[in-house]
């Protein structure tokens, strides 16, 4: 798919859909330019009611202008980012429902964020359009191309390079729910190993390398191995190098959950919505999306992305409720409860990270259901160590409408992970489940800037929409993008 930015008169653009932002008298981008257009979309407002405001959208058949369709989408009442999002989305879906090849996308009004509205479009645009082929029948949308019309040529330089950003996020995004939705028995963790091989082979600028079962014992990752030790799956330890800043500039460290499919082990799970657990490695899948917007996008900065990938199967050579294991930091772990099994191979990706001597590290993870509990399917539950990372990872949360929301990581709450019989419990008790996992998380982070995003409720829908999201591809693309800025 193809985005392009214009400044164009507008009635030479040939599209067969055109879509407005606008207040009821058409007042967006358009009003600044008199062109006879304006004054038909204000006719035909007014002759349909469109009264503008948010959430109302008029779909017209236009035979006396040069679009077969004008789609009218309210924007009065839109005053926060997030609810600027929603339009946008609203309109994205529009503009694949309306069945163009061609869309002429005209800005709402918006002196000051032309790039940050352009890179909006171009990411709901391709997240409307991505589908789950669950069969050969399903075919992909026309949509081809989208030109996003700006009243001004200094306007359309930066909506061009907001759109290629937006595309490369919202690219990113759909590879991470294409990934979320493929079957457990599809999406091996040897299946995501080859699929980061491909990756690094398709583009310069990434590296990959795999580490095998018999790796991770040489470096004794023995927490991370207990938790692959019931499947016949082969546990896979991917590494991903994106090089786009300088060779001397300090990286920036992601961690993905990768836990191909979480049964709970040995403390199984209930059977009601087991099949969601294929999701467990979304965390995972948004550490691929995110090297793949950063290849496409080639921002200036060296992000290194780690997925420790496993299955949490029971057998008869499962690691047991009460065993011991030992990270590869050396400290010692009773595994009260098998199901609290992600916290176990992050810890080791944690210690492993320090070699890379990064700048910050930041692990994504559907870790806890209380974090669901807690936040619901809106927001990100979000932890760290420092408090210059949090701050600007919340920030980036609400510019991008990937948003998070901060929980509090003191030592008050690290006594609960106590044991008699090792240096710590895995889990930490019923209350405040979402701290504890992160307090457990904490222990290994103490020499990093760390931050921990549990994405439990944002990582996928349930029930009719059951699927993927993407999430976090866009808050962890909006924070590089950041850093990318400040360091050139
Ligand atoms: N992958 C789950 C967390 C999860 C559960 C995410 C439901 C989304 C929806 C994780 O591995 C897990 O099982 N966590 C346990 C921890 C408990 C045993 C301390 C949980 O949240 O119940
Ligand atoms: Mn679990
Ligand atoms: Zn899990």
């Amino acid at each position: 798919m193809e985005f392009t930015a214009s400044s164009a008169n507008l009635l030479k653009i040939k599209a067969d859909c055109l879509i407005v932002l606008a207040d009821a008298q058409i007042n967006g981008v358009l009003a600044s330019d008199d062109t006879e257009l304006h004054g038909d979309l204000k006719a035909l407002a007014k002759a349909t009611n469109f009264d503008g405001k948010t959430g109302s959208a008029k779909t017209l058949h236009t035979p006396t202008l040069p679009f077969s369709q004008v789609i009218l989408i309210g924007i009065t009442g839109a005053t926060s980012r997030q609810k600027q999002i929603k339009v946008i989305a609203d309109a994205a879906s529009k503009a694949i429902a309306s069945g163009a090849q061609k869309v002429l996308w005209v800005a709402a009004r918006a002196p000051d964020d032309g790039h940050w509205q352009a890179a909006m479009v171009a990411r709901n645009v391709l997240h409307a359009r991505y589908k789950y082929a669950k069969n050969d029948k399903v075919v992909a949308s026309r949509l081809k191309t989208l030109i996003y019309w700006t009243g001004s040529r200094a306007e359309q330089q930066l909506a061009s390079t907001g759109l290629d950003f937006g595309a490369a996020v919202g690219n990113g995004m759909n590879c991470a729910r294409e990934l979320g939705n493929l079957p457990a028995n599809f999406c091996t963790p040897s299946y995501l190993a080859d699929r980061a091989s491909d990756m690094a082979r398709d583009n310069a600028s990434l590296d990959c390398q795999i580490l095998d079962n018999a790796d991770m014992h040489k470096l004794a990752m023995g927490s991370l191995l207990s938790v692959t030790a019931g499947t016949v799956e082969p546990a896979k330890f991917i590494i991903m190098n994106y090089r786009g800043g300088a060779k001397s500039e300090a990286p920036t460290v992601l961690i993905g959950k990768a836990v191909t499919f979480d049964s709970g082990g040995i403390s199984l799970k209930p059977g009601g919505g087991m099949d969601e657990m294929k999701f467990d490695m979304c965390g995972g899948a948004s550490v691929f999306g995110v090297m793949q917007a950063l290849c496409a996008s080639g921002l200036a900065i060296n992000v290194i992305g780690l997925v420790p990938a496993v299955e949490n199967m029971p057998s008869g050579t499962a690691t047991r409720p009460g065993d011991v294991v030992t990270s590869m930091s050396g400290q010692t772990i009773e595994v009260l409860n098998t199901d609290a099994e992600g916290r176990l191979i992050l810890c080791d990706a944690i210690t492993y990270s320090e070699r890379f001597k990064p700048r910050a590290v930041i692990d994504i993870a559907t870790l806890t259901g209380a974090c669901v509990m807690a936040l619901g399917k809106q927001a990100s539950g979000l932890l760290a160590n420092d408090d210059d990372l949090a701050d600007e990872l919340l920030a980036s949360g609400t510019r991008s409408g990937d948003r998070a929301w901060q929980l509090p990581l003191w030592e008050e709450y690290d006594a609960q992970l106590k044991s008699n019989f090792a240096d710590m419990a895995n889990i930490g008790g019923r209350e405040a489940g979402t701290i504890t996992a992160a307090c457990f998380l904490a222990r290994y982070a103490k020499k990093l800037p760390w931050a921990h995003i549990d994405i439990a409720g944002t990582a996928w829908l349930s029930g009719a929409q059951k699927g993927a999201t993407g999430r976090p591809v866009p808050l962890l693309m909006d924070y590089l993008q950041q850093r990318a800025n400040h360091s050139t």
